[in-house]
């Protein structure tokens, strides 16, 4: 049954009260309701929400300047948990904007964790307390807030929720310059990934100086191929997207300013999203059936981490890795063995042709009783074993070392992720980041998990390493979440999941 949100009529005031009286311990008398009302044309609104006729929550709102103040909402107790209450917030929130506020207020008590809750998911964050502020109860308030807004933010919101909202997303935090236009979230209109590999190949790694300046050469071109792919221009987009960290400083500094740019050029609200976040979501677009509570396994070129998530935007980092990470050590290992960078995908092809029993490398930290990891030992045992080995004029089978190694990280990966989905009891388990590629890896694990009747997820190949596609997923899941970035806001480059 659908609901209906309107304007508040006198007529309205006895159902009003009555839900009133039933939510709140210290209730507004009916006068106070009828004030309120005729100061509708000057600096108040209210709204009802109504469904079959009868009228199930309301809202008021006070609007002063650049600020607007929630003073009300409530909800019908049968109707609480429908989406009701965030269908009446939204709509204050775009008569706030409408009305030229920039920023809307509100208190809320302290105890009330549906309300917090609920305004938490509208992008309020909390500002301060008002210590005792109700007076019957001696609850604190809590102030909260949202950041600015305009017009063009709440209907992005609301596109959001109605899963319409087109995206353009940017990411730049290492190697590759990419955007991707998406829809709804799951939608995917173009994704443009432009590597710059080869620039970093000849150093062995990637060269941070160099990073960025190819960022600059390619942004601009590679934001307008994602926009002409998906046959749509900026005025047909509802918000933008840009990843604002981790990664390298130099490199998330081009994406987060050209984001901006565009932002103030056209006016469309700018999503932040974490890169992190961003690997997690590129199995949603693989697999629609995935649903959190999960576990992931985190593993890419700068970090290798078990992340328990309870639900979507929550993240618990359960272990990480107290050295290198997975891809670097795959990167360093290549490079030992002369086989380029990146070095994952050369080893991977090796590895195909090697025997994974060939040389006994440590399982480092295997039967450490935690979920972390340490991969630094395993690259020096590498290099020992080579060296030692030609040094003895033997001949070193390089598709065994590297086949060797493999089984060497992987094997430790499995084993502490399958340990923490069994301790944490989820249903499902996702593999994010670069070296989610690995066929050894994934095969291993959905093995393994399967023996427990624990379901895998994999990003599709392309979105294993970096791209906007999965930044924009992300960005669909804030942008609902009112997870706006200011113009003031900057690149981070250790940006933390949880
Ligand atoms: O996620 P990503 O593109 O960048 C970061 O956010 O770090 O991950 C890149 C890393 C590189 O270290 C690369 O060697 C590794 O992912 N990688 C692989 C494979 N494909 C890429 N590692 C192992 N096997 C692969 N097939
Ligand atoms: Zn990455």
């Amino acid at each position: 049954m659908s609901v209906r949100l309107r304007p508040m009529t006198p007529a309205d005031l006895p159902a009003v009260l009555a839900i009133e009286r039933a939510s709140f311990s210290a209730p507004w008398s009916e006068r106070l309701f009828a004030e309120e009302l005729e100061r509708t044309a000057i600096d108040r609104a209210w709204i009802v929400a109504e469904r079959d006729g009868a009228i199930i929550g309301y809202g008021g709102l006070m609007v002063l300047g650049p600020e607007a103040h929630v003073m009300n909402l409530a909800v019908v107790e049968s109707a609480r948990g429908s989406g009701v209450a965030r269908e009446l917030a939204l709509e204050l929130m775009a008569i706030a904007v409408a009305r030229g506020a920039r920023r809307l207020t509100l208190e809320v008590r302290e105890r009330n964790a549906a309300a917090r809750r609920l305004y938490e998911s509208l992008g309020f964050t909390q500002a301060g307390t008002r210590p005792g502020y109700y007076a019957d109860t001696g609850e604190d308030a809590l102030i909260m807030w949202t950041g600015e807004l305009t017009p063009a933010h709440v209907s992005a919101m609301r596109a959001a929720d109605a899963g319409t909202d087109l995206v353009l997303a940017i990411e730049t935090s290492c190697d590759e310059t990419a955007a991707a236009v998406m829809r709804g979230g799951r939608e995917l209109l173009s994704s443009v990934v432009a590597t710059q590999v080869d620039f970093h190949a000849r150093f062995g790694g990637v060269v941070p100086e160099i990073a960025s300046r190819k960022h600059t050469e390619a942004i601009v071109g590679v934001a307008e191929e994602a926009l002409a792919r998906a046959g749509v221009s900026l005025g047909d987009l509802d918000a933008l997207a840009v990843t604002r960290g981790p990664g390298l400083i130099g490199a998330l500094v081009v994406g987060v300013a050209y984001a901006k740019g565009l932002a103030l050029a056209t006016g469309l609200p700018l999503v932040g999203v974490n890169h992190l976040e961003g690997h997690i979501f590129a199995n949603r677009l693989a697999d629609p059936e995935l649903e959190a509570p999960l576990l992931a396994l985190l593993v890419s070129g700068g970090h290798t981490a078990i992340v328990h998530v309870p639900e979507w935007g929550r993240y618990e980092v359960l272990g990480q890795t107290l050295d290198d990470a997975a891809g670097e050590a795959f990167d360093k290992v290549a490079k030992v063995l002369g086989l380029g960078y990146p070095g994952g995908p050369a080893i991977a092809r090796l590895a195909g042709e090697g025997d994974p029993a060939a040389v006994d490398f440590p399982r480092a930290m295997m039967r450490s009783g935690d979920y972390d990891f340490s991969l630094s030992g395993l690259k020096t045992a590498v290099i020992t074993y080579v060296d030692r080995e030609r040094r003895a004029g033997r001949d070193v089978r390089l598709p065994d070392v590297a086949a060797s190694f493999q089984a060497a990280v992987v094997d430790v990966q499995i084993a502490k992720t399958v340990r923490a989905a069994l301790e944490r009891g989820v249903e499902w388990v996702c593999l994010a980041g670069g070296v989610a590629a690995n066929a050894a890896l994934r095969e291993g694990l959905r093995a393994e998990l399967a023996e427990h009747g624990i379901r895998l997820s994999v990003p599709p190949f392309d979105l294993c390493t970096d791209n906007a596609a999965m930044i924009a997923a992300a960005a669909h899941f804030r942008l609902r979440r009112g997870g706006f970035l200011g113009l003031e806001a900057e690149a981070t480059a250790s940006l933390p999941l949880d």
